[in-house]
């Protein structure tokens, strides 16, 4: 599986991420970041040309797919902002407690195997005043939907390199203490259900 996760995955997952409804996703929650940002997954830096530069004053990118970062790299040196990447886990940020001013989390949640481990380090390492803005897809309100979503998950999770299909984002916010201060759901259009229900926001820490 080395080469298919290391190498077909990425770029894979790379298309998923760059389509015209989850571009409009992303100009939802990525401009309202600002000072200093640690994105969580920053996969190939498709968040990058969405940052508002005048208020952000670098973005720390952690991801511990190396391939990612080579197909990150073009859109970091195009991005009006510093970008600094860190090869690793988002169970275990290599920063300091109360360091950053926002969390941003796109579209990972549902791939990092430790997702309670991931925000109790969003937690961590945000200032008391810091807040987290996510958009992720996840487990969908309908049963009809759901069901097919808990059917395929196994086989999802092999193929597209660890995504889940059934996480529930608000759920998994509120159980790290965070409070969900806006949330808004929807079905992304063009996109099938199962993979396409998408919850978006900000959280603060309570
Ligand atoms: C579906 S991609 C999304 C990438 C990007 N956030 C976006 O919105 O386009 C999921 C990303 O999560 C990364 N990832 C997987 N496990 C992770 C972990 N434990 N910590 C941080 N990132 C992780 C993957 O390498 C991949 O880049």
């Amino acid at each position: 599986m080395g080469f298919y996760n290391d190498l077909v995955v990425p770029r894979l997952v790379t298309c998923a991420c760059g389509t015209k409804p989850v571009i409009r996703q992303r100009q939802k929650v990525v401009p309202r970041a600002t000072g200093t940002v640690l994105e969580f997954g920053i996969g190939a830096g498709h968040n990058l040309p969405h940052y508002t530069a005048e208020q952000v004053d670098k973005v720390i990118g952690i991801d511990p797919c190396s391939t990612s970062w080579e197909l990150a790299s073009q859109r970091a040196s195009d991005a009006n902002v510093n970008v600094e990447f860190i090869q690793g886990s988002a169970e275990d940020i290599p920063l300091e407690d109360n360091s950053v001013d926002s969390v941003l989390i796109t579209f990972t949640l549902c791939t990092v195997p430790n997702p309670q481990a991931a925000l109790a380090e969003a937690r961590r390492t945000l200032k008391p005043t810091g807040r987290l803005y996510f958009c992720e897809h996840g487990i969908a309100p309908d049963e009809s939907v759901a069901k097919w979503q808990r059917r395929i998950n196994p086989v999802w999770k092999r193929v597209f390199g660890g995504c889940h299909i059934t996480r529930d984002t608000r759920g998994l916010l509120q159980e790290a203490g965070f409070t969900v201060d806006a949330v808004e759901q929807m079905y992304l259009p063009g996109t099938p259900s199962i993979a396409g229900f998408n919850t978006w926001g900000d959280a603060s820490i309570a």
